[in-house]
């Protein structure tokens, strides 16, 4: 299927910055810069931030995410947020499986499938993180390491549930390093991922789903990125921080 056909999403993944005041104000300067967007611009922000940043995009097309959800819609989990809560707030994407959360926070592939599983039933839309490590890359192993990420977080999702899932490919050695993946390698996973999809579901599933590249893309390296046909959109670290680079990403998503 011609690229053309998928939306292409250019998300903001904050990660842990920005007050909520900060979080106000930085998506008031976004808001004209990217009223014309041609590609859905969402942003990610910390769970404490999500009133402000609900408030704040009201009436333009900036889209609220949030970072992580549990897989259980409520219980003795102390410190984590369920789906329904971020349904009821109106909470419309939530990144799962972020690599950051597999390092730090003992999420596997297991969990990240439960919490796929979880933001679908409450009617999310779902931002799949996927990547491989350094080590990995240089062992030859990304096809087999991302296959499996995919394979794993999307069993027991429907068919027909694959329009609410973006899967963003994320090598770990590119996130926050500076060292962003050559076109040519991040377009070879992303259409490594599309065949996963494909041979797990159809053809035109896997030709309809939108496949972001996210690790240190920024203002001066989206446009060739996102010129590639197996590369859908963003997913957008520190980049998104600034409203000016954010919104470059933006523009180049749009042509
Ligand atoms: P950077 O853009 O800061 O490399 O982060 C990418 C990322 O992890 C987005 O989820």
């Amino acid at each position: 299927m011609n690229k053309s056909l998928r939306p292409a999403v250019i998300a903001g993944n904050w990660k842990m910055n920005k007050t909520p005041a900060e979080a106000s104000a930085l998506i008031a300067e976004l808001r004209p810069l990217v009223a014309d967007a041609g590609c859905d611009v969402v942003v990610c922000v910390p769970f404490v931030d999500l009133p402000a940043a609900l408030e704040a995009v009201k009436g333009s097309n900036i889209r609220v995410g949030a970072q992580n959800c549990h897989w259980e819609k409520s219980g003795a989990f102390t410190g984590e947020i369920s789906a329904p809560m971020l349904r009821e707030m109106g909470v419309s994407y939530v990144v799962i499986g972020h690599s950051e959360r597999r390092q730090y926070f003992g999420e596997t592939d297991a969990t990240v499938n439960r919490r796929v599983r979880a933001a679908l039933d409450e009617g999310l839309t779902v931002i799949l993180c996927v990547g491989e490590l350094e080590r990995e890359r240089e062992l030859g192993i990304t096809a087999e390491v991302v296959a499996t990420q995919v394979k794993v977080a999307l069993s027991g999702v429907k068919a027909e549930e694959l329009s609410r899932i973006i899967i963003a490919y994320e090598p770990v050695w590119a996130i926050g390093t500076g060292k962003t993946a050559t076109a040519a390698q991040a377009n070879e996973v992303c259409a490594l991922i599309r065949g996963v999809v494909a041979s797990l579901y159809c053809d035109k599933c896997a030709g309809g789903m939108t496949i972001q590249y996210g690790g240190s893309m920024n203002a001066g390296n989206a446009e060739e990125l996102l010129a590639q046909p197996d590369v859908d959109g963003g997913l957008i670290g520190g980049a998104s921080l600034k409203a000016k680079d954010f919104s470059v990403i933006v523009a180049a998503a749009s042509k």
